[in-house]
């Protein structure tokens, strides 16, 4: 039976109200067993996601569904060649897969070896990375022959427990210990201007994080990455913030970044915070993520809590946030495997 269920692909610019119910279904199955604390993304911002065009990134969306209800769906994801970090990512694939609670042990995800396998060798890729944090995931990418070369680690801090004098001394402190340094504080995209140079110095700091021995290209960010990331955001009434640190020369020296959504207005979600490597150890970081908290209580009081993820071998950025309070909510491990591996598991099928 199920040899006759066929990984249909998805072009979600054209697929039809039934396969938007199908999705929308098993998506709350989903976040039903994974996720049952957290707000669901309603349907209309995943279809907005999905169906706006992206020039940086292709994606590969599959169905395998059986009279009308999907079992199983998968992404992949790999980077278009408009993308400058085209040349050192090209031979990566990223790939997701879920399989209803019913359906599993069946064989329906190694339905998806093989369309894997053919997506990989159109695009020239090398290497599949899928992660999980899931017992039914480490026993499938395991038997896939997956080596898992990350972890990443979600914690959560709860407003309500924050220490808030502590954030008003790292603040102040911040400013006392580098009298030469300005902080700035930007709500909603930042001004056009100021693009190239904030594109330029997060290329550079993203790049400082460790990402153990995931293998991993250049990450470069551009004015027009950015310019795109705010058009979606737009479209699903995401709220960027962003709090920096000027050196005298009025060059960026840190950054962090935290969006709010408002379909997800109790939590918000700290995204990146680096600081240059040769301005380290003067509290920098720890005054940038502080004034990011206090303005954002000030703008948010509806907010409980805030939402970060981190390489579990992230010891400076763990140490910050584990002494605001974050505390580790889950784990998930980043696996990855060869296109010869991949295929040697298909011929054993
Ligand atoms: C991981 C997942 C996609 C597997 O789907 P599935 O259709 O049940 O997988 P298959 O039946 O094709 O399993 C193939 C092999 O993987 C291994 N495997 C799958 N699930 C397993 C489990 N729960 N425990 C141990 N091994 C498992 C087995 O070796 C299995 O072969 P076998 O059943 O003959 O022993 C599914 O459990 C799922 O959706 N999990 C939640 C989402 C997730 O973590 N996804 C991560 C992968 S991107």
């Amino acid at each position: 039976m199920i040899r006759q269920l066929v990984p249909t692909q998805v072009d979600p610019k054209t697929a039809g109200r039934d396969f938007w119910s199908r999705n929308h279904e098993l998506r709350r199955r989903r976040h039903e067993e994974l996720r049952p604390d957290d707000p669901l993304d309603p349907d209309d911002v995943v279809e907005k996601y999905m169906k706006t065009p992206n020039p940086f990134d292709l994606q590969h969306y599959y169905e395998i569904s059986r009279d009308g209800v999907m079992l199983s769906w998968f992404h992949g994801e790999s980077v278009a060649p408009a993308n400058p970090e085209y040349e050192t990512n090209k031979h990566l694939l990223w790939a997701d897969a879920y399989v209803r609670i019913e359906e599993r042990r069946k064989g329906i995800a190694t339905g998806w070896l093989p369309v894997i396998a053919r997506i990989m060798d159109e695009r020239g890729s090398t290497v599949v990375g899928m992660n999980t944090e899931q017992a039914s995931g480490h026993g499938f990418l395991t038997w896939l022959g997956g080596k898992p070369k990350m972890t990443d680690v979600e914690s959560r801090l709860r407003l309500s427990e924050v220490d808030w004098p502590m954030m008003q001394r790292w603040n102040e402190e911040g400013a006392r210990r580098s009298p030469q340094t300005r902080l700035e504080i930007y709500d909603g995209p930042l001004p056009e201007a100021m693009l190239p140079e904030f594109a330029a110095q997060r290329t550079a700091l993203l790049n400082t994080m460790p990402f153990e021995d995931l293998d991993i290209g250049d990450i470069v960010i551009t004015p027009e990455k950015i310019r795109h990331y705010y058009e979606v955001s737009a479209l699903t009434g995401e709220v960027p913030h962003e709090v920096l640190t000027r050196e005298s020369d009025g060059s960026i020296s840190g950054m962090t970044d935290v969006s709010w959504y408002p379909y997800r207005h109790t939590m918000l979600a700290q995204q990146f915070t680096g600081v240059r490597p040769e301005t380290r150890g003067r509290g920098l970081g720890k005054w940038i993520k502080a004034a990011m908290l206090l303005h954002l209580r000030d703008l948010y009081p509806d907010a409980e809590w805030i939402v970060t993820e981190n390489a579990g071998s992230n010891a400076p950025m763990l140490k910050i946030n584990r002494t605001m309070g974050f505390k580790p909510y889950r784990t998930a491990v980043e696996y990855q495997t060869t296109r010869e591996q991949l295929e040697s598991r298909i011929r054993s099928i």
